[in-house]
């Protein structure tokens, strides 16, 4: 994550991007209520960045250990120190600096957490194998990812350089279905409103931080017919309520 989008004069639409997207608060309940977490022993966080989700759900499974692997030293530092800041250190079983892909453990968990990671690791067979062969039977592994819907999902698939970035539940919920699992999908939505999206006709900074996001490219660079292009998809896609920001919330339960 280290985009120019993130740094200097560009911090401060990064921060607009936020404030618009965040939808934190949600996740984290949905999260919540979407299974037992009282009777988990094991946890796995697959790229879990820093982990704020892990530490609130860790608060909420009193009997659970957390496993964690990112391949980002930044994100695994970041990681270390927010637990040892919640005083969660001694529920961290392992930090692993490494891929999903090139994870190697002997040990089966009761849930494994994907938070818009599983951009990063896709619909092969072989990585969705692995996702159930890392469950304890009848354990649930949980994935957020947007949804084909999301306004999100959108621009990266319009300005994205990153073709993994274009991945939407839909497409992870299709591929699991060759599996020995039970699939559950729920959708959530945060509309935008008109007035977060354009200022006097003009696309708010927000708009703008959202589609450099997807473009992983500084605002300043985006030509005028670029802008006059998500202007134009930020249209298209109004609906009643405002511009759909949704995401999936998908559960597979190992089965046998
Ligand atoms: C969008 S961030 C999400 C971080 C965190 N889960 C959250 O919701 O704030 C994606 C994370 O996936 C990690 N990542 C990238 N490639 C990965 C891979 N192949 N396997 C596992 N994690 C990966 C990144 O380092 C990053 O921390």
């Amino acid at each position: 994550m280290s985009s120019p989008i993130y740094q200097g004069l560009h911090r401060k639409l990064f921060e607009a991007f936020l404030n618009l997207v965040d939808d934190s608060e949600a996740q984290l309940a949905a999260l919540l209520r979407s299974t037992d977490w009282k009777d988990a022993h094991s946890l796995l966080s697959v790229g879990g960045g820093q982990g704020i989700i892990e530490a609130s759900i860790l608060r909420n499974a009193p009997h659970a250990s957390l496993w964690y692997l990112d391949p980002s030293g930044e994100q695994c530092d970041a990681f270390r120190q927010y637990m040892k800041t919640a005083g969660l250190s001694q529920r961290v079983r392992d930090i692993a600096q490494t891929t999903y892909q090139d994870y190697l453990t002997d040990q089966q968990f009761d849930r494994v957490l994907s938070i818009f990671s599983w951009f990063y690791i896709g619909t092969e067979g072989r990585w969705l194998t692995k996702l159930l062969n890392l469950l304890t039977v009848g354990g649930t592994a949980i994935l957020v990812l947007p949804n084909i819907t999301s306004i999100e999902t959108i621009f990266y698939r319009a300005f994205s350089p990153d073709r993994r970035m274009t991945l939407v539940g839909e497409e992870v919920v299709s591929a699991l279905g060759h599996l020995d699992c039970t699939v559950v999908q729920k959708t959530y939505v945060k509309w935008l409103k008109t007035d977060e999206l354009f200022v006097a006709e003009q696309l708010s900074d927000g708009s703008l931080a959202l589609a450099a996001f997807a473009a992983e490219r500084p605002v300043t660079s985006f030509k005028l017919d670029e802008i006059e292009k998500i202007a134009e998809l930020i249209k298209t896609n109004h609906k009643a309520r405002g511009v759909p920001l949704s995401w999936d919330l998908i559960l597979v339960t190992r089965n046998s």
